[in-house]
């Protein structure tokens, strides 16, 4: 202890003495050593716990900093790999199996769904090749259908899907009205729907317009005289002349982005269809699938009973009660 201090008073001087030097190298050495021994140890144990790991990778250290639970086929390791996978999560656990029925939900809102997606895809892959101007939008369609590889397919595939989802949310609607899916609690998912349907419609009335040939022309022309009569908006409208409304100042008008169909109009109808409806359209969409979700998910059918379950007294406080 005296040397210590010593070896130590010298070393913090700053001479650097003999003492101090020895008690360093002492230190070093057993450090040393006990890594080497550690090493004789550890790496036997490792090299075994590698080879263990080939034989079965799931204990390996790397499967399980990935998988924290075992996959084998028991309600709570089924319910756990759901719940800890990113993806997976976002479904429950546990559902209703007679509410994910194709009879009863006939998978219209997920087909719905899935045409959105595949409408976002090939939409973007159309737009490598549109532009959105008077002078090129219908020559590219021309050049789409007759020279891009795969081009005719692309488009049809878009236009195709766009037909279909359109029918899809009107069947997936009137399942919901069928199944009385609309009532307390799921009134607000209702709504949002009801938007989603607006959404829908707009999308394709939209996209009409951009191929800019003869069909889609005058459908947007008639679909926006229509705005001349909205009410208060329009200038044919109720009360639309008597709040100011002109045919160069009305809804119809900034619909166009003039007042008569022409390259504004091209170009209005392709910015909101490209961005600005599928943003509004896809936050809507994450709102009703987590009400879906928060609503106590699908409503599902009632619960069948046979005539003499249903006679049977009924367990729980209301039965005491009866
Ligand atoms: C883009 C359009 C839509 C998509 C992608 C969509 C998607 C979905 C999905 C995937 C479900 C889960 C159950 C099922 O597949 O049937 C669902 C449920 C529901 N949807 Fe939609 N939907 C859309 C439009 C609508 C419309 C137009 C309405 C009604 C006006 C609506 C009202 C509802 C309601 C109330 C539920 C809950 C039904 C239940 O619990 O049984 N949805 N939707």
């Amino acid at each position: 202890m005296a040397d210590e201090n010593k070896n130590g008073g010298n070393s913090a001087s700053g001479n650097g003495g003999i003492g101090g030097k020895v008690g360093l190298l002492e230190k070093v050495t057993t450090t040393v050593k006990d890594d080497v021994q550690a090493l004789k140890t550890d790496i036997p144990t490792k090299a075994k716990e590698q080879i263990e790991g080939l034989k079965d990778p799931t204990k390996t250290q790397v499967y399980t900093s990935i998988f924290r639970h075992k996959h084998d086929d028991t309600p709570r390791n089924r319910a756990l790999g759901v719940l800890s996978n990113v993806f997976l999560h976002l479904h429950p656990a546990k559902i209703n199996r007679d509410a994910v029925r194709y009879s009863y939900t006939w998978g219209m809102g997920g087909i719905t769904f899935y045409l959105f997606i595949i409408l976002t895809y090939t939409g973007v892959l159309l737009m490598f090749y549109y532009h959105p101007s008077k002078v090129q939008a219908f020559r590219d369609v021309l050049y789409l259908e007759h020279d891009v590889p795969f081009g005719k397919i692309l488009r049809n595939m878009h236009r195709w899907a766009a037909h279909l989802m359109v029918i899809g949310v009107w069947l997936h609607m009137f399942r919901v009205f069928l199944t009385g899916s609309y009532k307390k609690p799921r009134e607000f998912n209702w709504n949002i729907g009801v938007l989603l349907l607006v959404f829908t419609l707009l999308l394709s009335f939209t996209g009409y317009l951009l191929p800019d040939d003869q069909l889609g022309f005058w459908a947007v022309t008639v679909g926006t005289n229509m705005a001349r009569a909205t009410p208060m908006l329009g200038h044919e409208g109720p009360f639309g002349p008597q709040l100011g409304m002109t045919p160069y100042n009305d809804v119809r008008f900034g619909l166009l982005g003039g007042s008569i169909v022409d390259a504004n109009a091209l170009l209005r109808s392709y910015i909101w269809h490209c961005i600005g409806i599928p943003i509004v359209a896809s936050v809507l969409m994450i709102v009703h699938f987590w009400r879906v979700r928060k609503d106590g998910g699908i409503s599902g059918p009632a619960p069948v009973m046979l005539t003499e379950e249903a006679d049977k007294p009924r367990r729980g406080p209301k039965a005491a009660g009866e």
